[in-house]
């Protein structure tokens, strides 16, 4: 799905943030993303996300060398990718549900079946009461919240999630992680950036550690220990 070779990545003319990452996330695969606050994790999803492009090295994404993918084509590419932004980008002059609605009328959805899906999913992370609100009028917590409904909605084959339970108390934040697990069986491919030690200890999933630059790929929890 988505193939790091030998990538290295630095902004404008600062220091080189990645170095040779090679790295291969599978179609249904599950990983966390760990490493110390300023290693990189944001600017690799970002990578994943086709927000940044690599200094050196190869990534293809979805199939598409993203060396030469044109600007033309990289906005439909990345309407297959959900992403949670570690600041969220909620839109602040539309409502949450049309927030959470985008990417369905992007894609074309029935407005009636675009109703139902947003619905449930706002429901299920807990806002089914605030669908008209500004996003603004919301907590931290709820405003991540909304960001992760807009990225799971459409069901899309890749989900990457920057810090997603950085706002949100541990219960939610494990519903959160329950979530993504029920979007992967159901054969998405997620990555979650994550400093939380208890969420990665709790769920067994590989694990994806950025330490100088360098990525380093752990098994399984259970393999972990
Ligand atoms: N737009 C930018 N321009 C220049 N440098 C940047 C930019 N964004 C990030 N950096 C630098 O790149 C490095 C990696 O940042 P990044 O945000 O990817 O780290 P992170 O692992 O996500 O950190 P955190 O855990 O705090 O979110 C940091 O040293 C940061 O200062
Ligand atoms: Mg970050």
């Amino acid at each position: 799905m988505i193939s790091f070779d030998n990538v290295g990545f630095r902004y404008g003319v600062g220091p080189e943030i990645l170095r040779d990452v090679s790295v291969t996330i599978e179609a249904g695969s599950f990983h966390f993303l760990t490493g110390p606050s300023g290693a990189g994790k944001s600017t690799l999803l970002n990578l994943m996300h086709l927000g940044l492009r690599p200094t050196r090295g190869f990534l293809s994404v979805l199939g598409q060398d993203v060396g030469t993918l044109s600007r033309r084509r990289a906005p439909a590419l990345r309407r297959q990718i959900g992403m949670v932004f570690q600041d969220f980008r909620l839109l602040d002059h539309i409502s949450v549900f049309d927030n959470v609605a985008l990417p369905l009328r992007l894609d074309g959805g029935r407005e009636r079946e675009i109703r139902r899906d947003v619905t449930e999913i706002l429901q299920w992370v807990g806002l089914g009461d605030t669908l008209k609100a500004c996003p603004r009028a919301l907590s931290g917590g709820e405003q991540q919240r909304v960001a992760i409904a807009r990225a799971v909605v459409a069901r899309p084959g890749v989900l990457l999630a920057d810090e997603p339970t950085g706002s949100v108390d541990e219960v939610i934040g494990q519903r959160i992680i329950r979530l993504f697990e029920e979007l992967h069986r159901l054969g998405t491919a997620v990555v979650i950036a994550t400093h939380n030690q208890g969420l990665i200890d709790r769920f067994p999933h590989a694990l994806l550690e950025l330490t100088e630059g360098h990525l380093v790929r752990q098994p399984a929890g259970a393999l972990r220990r």
